[in-house]
């Protein structure tokens, strides 16, 4: 009797309609290899407990690597009768060595299985988040390097606030970045247990070792209640939750790459490798890859909306609305390692156009802040002193002047006690160079928020 025949409990098959609609083998697929790796350490428990012969064990472990084999080559055909990834192992592994491969299913159900193979595959995706984001923020950082003199009118409400370094800019986002990277690792954290031996829902009667099969798949420890145990995916919802904050970081950046590479701005250059041009207009270069950045976080976002849907309010434990986990999981995992090395070529590659970042530095009011702190330097309440300048921000821009155009009559009455010479120093650099604190935009500062940066990256990668 075939391993996958349909238990004789039922009368009969279900329609070809009703199997496709209850599969998942459509996109568990990828999970073979950690499903062969919790086998295998699911057997050597059983032969070490004296459940299975040490020779069954040799015999299925020889066949679990000729199907792990057979995936790799591509050879291995996934099939629709089998269901899922874990039957068709089975299935496969009946094939080649017989009855006995019936025998690797002894205490153990699909319910921690599946709980088991996610664990170990979620552990993978993590280690190769890591990667990406640490690539990512050494990007972050380079951009702050090379273009660490740059001076940018930094924006609130989108409109000209006060002059900032663009490294300190950059490194805002890096910021951005690190906490996400602290996200992951405490998810990584949590991940770590391992939910074999939850048996279908309340343990096994064998004499099974769950804590030596955590062991050898590299857990540090088990999960506390089976019940738990096949219930939990908060370990998939919060990867979920940790990669949406992280995609909506990068809407934002990419928003921002847009905006600065728009003929209104004119700020940046991107490089012709991560643009596209339009199919009707010529002259069009578009930003496609960082409006593609921007657009991704409605999909990570959503992903994590789907998932939290299904889980709401399920009964313990194993239920199927369990197996729309992979889709959301696998479509947020596929969209980042796609995203993120384009982002990152994207931003090495990116040409900063100086010449037209100092030309629209000039043209601003960016300084009215710091005018209005010559005041209160004079002792006026700052309350005042800003009320002096708003007005005479109000005169220079209906005659379309800069500050530097005020009139020595506007300067008596409305700045009093403060001279030309004082106004002509807020230049820009100036300005930028004023604000040292540990958080403020000098150059001092920026370079300590690099430097700090970089060994916690560097501490982060070598962990
Ligand atoms: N294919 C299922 C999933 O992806 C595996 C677990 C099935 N368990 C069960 N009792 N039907 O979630």
């Amino acid at each position: 009797m075939a391993s996958q025949a349909r238990n004789p409990r039922f009368q009969k098959g279900q329609t070809e309609a009703s199997k496709r609609f209850t599969a998942s083998i459509g996109f568990d697929w990828r999970l073979l290899p950690y499903d062969i790796q919790g086998s295998k350490a699911h057997l050597a428990m059983l032969v070490r407990q004296g459940i299975l012969s040490g020779e069954e064990g040799l015999l299925i472990e020889s066949g679990l690597d000729q199907v792990l084999e057979a995936w790799k080559q591509g050879t291995l055909e996934p099939r629709l009768d089998w269901e899922d990834v874990h039957m068709n192992v089975e299935g496969h592994l009946y094939q080649i060595i017989g009855a006995v491969a019936g025998k690797l299913h002894t205490a153990r159900s699909r319910n921690d299985q599946v709980a088991l193979d996610i664990h170990l595959y979620m552990r993978d995706v993590g280690a190769s988040l890591q990667h990406d984001l640490l690539a990512l923020g050494g990007a972050l950082i380079g951009r702050a390097e090379s273009d660490g003199d740059v001076i940018i009118p930094g924006y609130t409400h989108l409109q000209a606030a006060q002059p900032v370094l663009l490294a300190h800019h950059w490194m805002a986002y890096e910021a951005m970045l690190e906490r996400d990277l602290g996200r992951l690792d405490d998810w990584l954290g949590r991940l770590d247990a391992s939910p074999l031996g939850a048996g279908a829902l309340a343990g096994t009667p064998y004499p099974t070792d769950p804590e030596y099969t955590a062991e050898l798949l590299g857990f540090h420890t088990v999960y506390r209640n089976s019940l738990d145990a096949v219930s939990d995916r908060d370990f998939l919802l919060e990867f979920l939750a940790l990669t949406a904050i992280l995609a909506t970081h990068l809407s934002r950046l990419g928003e921002e790459l847009i905006l600065w590479s728009s003929q209104e701005f004119g700020y940046i250059h991107m490089d012709d490798a991560y643009a596209t041009g339009s199919s009707m207009m010529p002259q069009k270069k578009n930003p496609d890859v960082a409006e593609l950045m921007r657009g991704k976080s409605g999909r990570l976002t959503g992903n994590l909306m789907a998932l939290l849907t299904v889980m709401k309010g399920l009964p313990l434990a194993y239920h199927s609305d369990m197996q729309e986990d992979k889709e959301a999981v696998f479509d947020t995992v596929d969209t980042l390692s796609a995203l993120l090395p384009v982002a990152r070529g994207m931003l090495e590659t990116l040409v900063i156009d100086r010449e037209r970042i100092s030309h629209r530095l000039g043209r601003d009011y960016t300084g009215a802040t710091d005018i209005a702190d010559l005041l209160v330097k004079r002792g006026m309440p700052f309350r005042e002193a800003y009320h002096h300048v708003g007005l005479v921000v109000g005169k220079l821009e209906g005659s379309g002047r800069s500050f530097a155009e005020i009139s020595d009559e506007e300067l008596k009455s409305h700045l009093p006690g403060v001279s030309r010479g004082e106004i002509e120093t807020l230049s820009p650099p100036y300005l930028v160079e004023a604000r040292r604190q540990s958080l403020g935009t000098a150059p001092d500062s920026v370079k300590r928020q690099i430097a700090l940066a970089k060994q916690r990256l560097a501490a982060i990668a070598h962990r």
